[in-house]
C-alpha cells in the first residue's frame, strides 16, 4: 500500500471539495469538521464528475439531481444514486493529507 500526499491538511477548507488527480483517478479530498475524506469525483447516478457539489453534514449532494452520499463509507442515502461512491485511505502525516493509492 503506497500513499500520495495530496495537500496540506491546514489549505483544506471546510466543506469544500477539493479536486485531486492520483494517476489519472479524479477525486474529491473533503474536510468535515476534524475528518477529511476522499471519494471518487464521479456521480454513480451519471458517471459525470460531483465539481461543485455541496457538503452538508458530512454528505456530499451531486449538483444535478441532489443525490446524497456519505462521505465517511460513500454510500448513497437517496436517489436517484443507488450505487456507492468508492472511498479512499486518508491519514495525516506532518500537516500533509496523505491518500491512499488503489492496487487496481
Ligand atoms: S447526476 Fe448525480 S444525482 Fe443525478
Amino acid at each position: 500500500m503506497s500513499w500520495v500526499d495530496v495537500a496540506g491538511a491546514a489549505e483544506l477548507p471546510d466543506s469544500a471539495p477539493l479536486p485531486v488527480d492520483l494517476d489519472g483517478l479524479a477525486l474529491l479530498v473533503v474536510r468535515c469538521g476534524e475528518e477529511i475524506y476522499a471519494i471518487d469525483d464521479v456521480c454513480t447516478h451519471d458517471g459525470e464528475p460531483l465539481a461543485g457539489a455541496a457538503v452538508e453534514a458530512c454528505e456530499i449532494v451531486c449538483p444535478r439531481h441532489g443525490a446524497r452520499f456519505c462521505l465517511r463509507t460513500g454510500e448513497a442515502l437517496t436517489p436517484p444514486a443507488y450505487e456507492p461512491l468508492r472511498t479512499y485511505g486518508v491519514r495525516i502525516e506532518s500537516g500533509r493529507v496523505l491518500v491512499e493509492r488503489p492496487q487496481d
